[in-house]
Order: structure tokens, then sequence, then C-alpha cells
């Protein structure tokens, strides 16, 4: 296979992250797990030092300059985020430790009001962050929990998701682009299914906001949950998108400073959103850089990001494909940037570990997504995923690393 054209210049891009520069078990270490965490690039970090360095105060708290200073870079940030993903307004914004918290924050409050009679849908091959809060809800209120089945190729069995939903489904929970498989789900058609029959939808897009460009309005999702260290910002701060009705008639996940109009003995009334669900003093340096973060995609521009990943993936799995032995998970015809994959009788820890070895950085284990793993009855895989600070050699590396795994095990 001829190498394909980067539609940039990766070797410049790879200077702007200084986390490459090294080397681990002294060869150069080769990362291919963003799936679980991106790098990030300089920009980013000099964001989150700098605001410590120059700005640090608290937001929307004080009157004087480093408070204003900081409370404007903050909502600066806001506003980069809703204009990325097509929010409208920044107001639909609420932030979040990630999509993790995003996600608990919809089951909490939105699931406050769900009863035995009322009926959730999620896929089989969800993060453990988009299934386990629902259990807990489901726990709670009584209301019942719906699979929607996962076909051959790794996609979702959209028929049998038709019998699932009735005048019952009260909410619909998916993942944009799975982590393990790489599937990109047909997530239009499902918010227009769900909205025939009255339910909300949720979308799980930890994995496609740093890859495709997202327009939750033209989506038309209800809600949308997303991380920024997954898209080069810091870890510990991402986002719920959510239309503004449902934001106005929720009751808040926490209580605290920020999130009040006021407080009397007798009670408490809420603040506007997105700040009534902010309480407490948030994550500024991890807004803010997020916000560079968003700049620096910008600058590149999210469809040459995806083009590039995309090659970069379909190169690995023409490559991958040629080893003898070797499992690939998930055979989509619409993926992202994740490959997922076993060597015959050779354990992913071992596997990973061996590569490790080689300084090439995967994923070995469950991914966060044991119900999926049992569909694909298996206990683990490997992962190895893709972004902008890759290169066409480093799959090679991959490659040629894990034929010398094979060899090493096979007696
Ligand atoms: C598809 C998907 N959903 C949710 C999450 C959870 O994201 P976070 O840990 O940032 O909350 C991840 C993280 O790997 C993910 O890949």
């Amino acid at each position: 296979m001829t190498t394909p054209k980067a539609p940039f210049d990766v070797q410049k891009i790879r200077k702007d992250f200084p986390v490459l520069n090294q080397t681990v078990n002294k060869q150069p270490l080769v990362y291919l797990d963003t799936t679980a965490t991106s790098q990030k690039p300089y920009s980013v970090i000099e964001s989150v030092s700098n605001y410590y360095i120059n700005d640090n105060a608290n937001v929307h708290r004080g009157i004087h300059s480093l408070a204003a200073r900081s409370t404007k870079k903050y909502e600066n940030s806001r506003q980069k985020i809703a204009d990325f993903i097509g929010a409208g307004s920044s107001r639909n914004i609420i932030f979040t430790r990630g999509t993790t918290e995003a996600i608990n924050l919809v089951a909490t409050s939105f699931g406050s009001t769900f009863t035995a009679e009322d009926e959730i849908i999620v896929s089989l091959m969800e993060h453990h962050s988009n299934f386990v809060p629902w259990q807990l809800l489901s726990e709670r209120t009584g209301c019942k929990l719906k699979f929607i089945q996962i076909t051959e190729n790794g996609e979702l069995d959209m028929n049998q998701f038709d019998l699932l939903l009735t005048e019952k489904t009260k909410l619909v929970a998916v993942v944009h682009i799975s982590n393990v498989l790489g599937t990109v789900n047909p997530i239009e058609e499902i918010v227009a299914k769900s909205h025939n029959v009255g339910a909300k939808v949720l979308i799980d897009g930890a994995q496609s906001v740093p890859h495709v460009k997202v327009d939750v309005q033209k989506i038309d999702c209800d809600f949308f949950a997303f991380s920024a260290h997954k898209m080069m910002g810091p870890t510990g701060i991402g986002a719920l998108y959510a239309k503004e009705e449902l934001l106005k008639a929720m009751p808040p996940y926490h209580g605290g400073g920020e999130m009040i109009h006021t407080v009397t003995k007798e009670g408490t009334t809420w603040a506007d959103i997105p700040y009534k669900f902010e309480a407490g003093t948030p994550n500024i340096a991890g807004v803010i850089g997020w916000g560079v973060a968003i700049d620096y995609i910008n600058q590149i521009g999210i469809d040459k990001i995806h083009d590039y990943s995309d090659m970069l993936t379909r190169y690995a799995i023409e490559k991958l494909s040629t080893i003898d032995g070797l499992t690939i998970y998930g055979n989509a015809k619409n993926r992202g940037a994740a490959v997922s994959f076993n060597l015959k009788d050779v354990h992913p820890h071992d596997v990973s570990h061996f590569l490790d070895q080689k300084g090439i950085a995967v994923r070995a284990g469950h991914h966060c997504a044991q119900p999926l793993m049992t569909e694909l009855k298996v206990d683990a895989t490997n992962r190895a995923s893709f972004y902008i600070y890759n290169t066409f050699e480093e799959v090679d590396k991959l490659v040629e690393a894990l034929k010398e795994v094979k060899a090493f095990f096979t007696f």
C-alpha cells in the first residue's frame, strides 16, 4: 500500500507536543493511545501555567481586576466551546469534570422524575460512563433499561432499535463514536426516531468531538456530553450541552456557591442557566486551557484532522489485516480512529507489555466497556488509536512489533 499524503505538516505538528520528544525503554515513544487521552500542545500547557502565573482569581465573584480578567477568559472559553459544537448559545454549555460527570448530571437531574413506568434505551457498545449512571437510575426509580444489540460488523442493530422504542421510552442514550469498535453511529436517525415517540436523546460525544465536525443543533439531540482531555485540552474538565427548555426545567445537580439566586432560612432560588448547574469553584485553568485547545484544532481545521486520522486508521487496518491470527473487532462502514484487536493465544496485557518494551503505547483491557466485551466474547482487547501527531511510520512500527510478539509467543 502506498503511504497517503497528510493534509498538513505532521512533523511540524509533532514539535508542538513536548511529551512526544522522549524515549521509553530506550526507544522513541510511539503514542497510540489517544482514545484514552490525547497529548497536549505547548499552547494549551502554557495557557494553564500562564493563568496561574498572571491571572489566578476566582470567577464571577470578585470586582477586582484579576477576577474580571479570569472571568472574561473563562467565559470566552465557554463561548468557543459552544461555537465549536454549534450550540447556538454559551448558556447551553454546563461545565463538568468530563463526559462521565455530564452524563451523571443528566441521570440525577433529568432522571429525577422517572418512575417504574418509564424506559431507557442504551446500546451494548456504551462506555461504562453511559451505562452505569442509567443502571443507578433504574435502581433508584425502578425504570426499565433496554439494550440495542450489535451486529456482526460492530454496528447498532437499527431494526432491533425500532422494536425497542415505545411511548414508554423516556430517554435514549447512545455513543456517537465507539471507543472500542470505532463505529460511528447514525445519531441523527436515532434522534429523529426517538423524538417520534416523545423520547429525549443523550449522545456521548467523548470520541466524536475531537475527530468530526459536530453540530448539536443539526443533530437535534437533547443532551450531548464530551471531555476536554480527548481533544488536546486539560484533564478534569468537560461539558454537557443541553437544550435550553430542558435545562430550565431540570432541578440543580449540586448545591452550593454560585448556583443560587437568593438563599434564606426558608429556602433557595436558583441562578440562571448555565450557573444553576455549576456549584462551587470550577476548574478555571482547565476551562481556559480547553479554549486554547479549540483554537489549536480550529487552526488546523477539524475536517483535516478527521481526514488524517481516517488515513492512519485505514492504513493501520490494512497492514494489521496481513498478520495471521490477528482479529480486528468492528468493521463498520463509517468508523473513527480506534482499532481494537487481539492476537490469537496471546493475552492483550502481554501484547501491550511487549509493545511497551519497544516504546509503543497502546491500551489493553476492557476499555470500560464490559457489556461490549461480553458481546464480543472476549475479556479484553488491545487498542491502537490515532491522532494528528501520529505518523504512518509509527503504524509500521506497531505492525512490525506485533509480528515479533507473535513469533515470540509461538512455540
Ligand atoms: C466513548 C466514551 N465515553 C465516555 C468516556 C468517559 O470520559 P471521561 O473519563 O473523560 O469522563 C470515554 C473515555 O474514554 C469514552 O471513550
